[in-house]
């Protein structure tokens, strides 16, 4: 069965405004590239190839004169799709379902940068029978992250930016699911933020015991705040420079 990928380059960027005006969150620079050049990359080093991009907002259009058929990452084609309004990462993922097709999925947040790969737990997810699989990082700010409290090796449970964190483990923004996810959203009530939260999707895994995760090796950032949008400027000139 193959595994195909799908980043999530919507919503309004609210954060970064006015850097999002007149454009969207994901076509800002980051160092030397556009910021959804790095998860488009992070998919392609795991193998992955057939992937669609779910964007939104009034500059949607310029994915395609962006990216265009993939040339750039040595791909043929790309997919993509338009998420009307702003109702979450896991509104965003039932987007996919046409394109999934039955297929497992991997999806990355279109504002997630990693210093190294995703090979390993990409290769333990095809191996996993079914459900899901997650990336912790230990973070020294888990607060403003999905957290996972985590005993012996076992998640027990996701609290979505909780005041108090349970543990230093960030949930990033990169998750593996089976054809199972798409009935899960659709069960999903919007929560206080009026979003369809990935946290809920990843906690009804969680209780039906089908939850995995993997620690992610290097570091990670996202890049949705002016100070997360500057660290992630500064990670990947390091790493370019190195
Ligand atoms: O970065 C990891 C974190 O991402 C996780 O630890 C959290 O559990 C998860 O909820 C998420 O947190 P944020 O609140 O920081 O997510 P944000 O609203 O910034 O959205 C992240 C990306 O998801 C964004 O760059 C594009 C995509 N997205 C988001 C929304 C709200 C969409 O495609 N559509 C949307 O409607």
């Amino acid at each position: 069965m193959s595994l195909k990928g799908v980043i999530l380059a919507g919503g309004l960027g609210k954060r970064l405004y006015p850097l999002t005006k007149i454009t969207n969150k994901h076509l800002l620079p980051v160092y030397n590239k556009p910021m959804v050049y790095y998860p488009i990359q992070t998919l392609v080093d795991a193998g992955i190839e057939n992937i669609l991009i779910v964007t939104g907002g009034n500059n949607a259009g310029e994915f395609l004169r962006l990216l265009g058929n993939g040339k750039d990452f040595g791909l043929k084609h790309i997919n993509y799709t338009y998420q009307e309004g702003e109702g979450g990462i896991a509104d965003a993922l039932k987007l996919a379902q046409h394109f999934a097709d039955n297929d497992k999925v991997v999806v990355i947040l279109g504002d997630n940068i990693i210093e190294k790969d995703i090979i390993r737990p990409v290769e333990d997810f095809k191996k996993q029978a079914k459900g899901a699989r997650i990336l912790l990082k230990k973070v020294e700010d888990p607060e403003r992250f999905g957290v996972a409290e985590l005993k012996g090796d076992k998640i027990i449970s996701i609290e979505e930016k909780p005041k108090k964190p349970k543990s230093d483990y960030a949930v990033t923004g990169i998750y593996m699911y089976d054809s199972g996810v798409f009935e899960i959203i659709k069960r999903l009530k919007p929560s206080g933020r009026n979003e369809l939260e990935i946290t809920d999707v990843n906690n009804a895994y969680l209780d039906r015991g089908e939850l995995e995760y993997s620690m992610l090796d290097g570091w990670w950032t996202d890049s949705g705040t002016f100070e997360s949008l500057l660290n992630a400027n500064m990670l990947v000139a390091k790493k370019v420079k190195a």
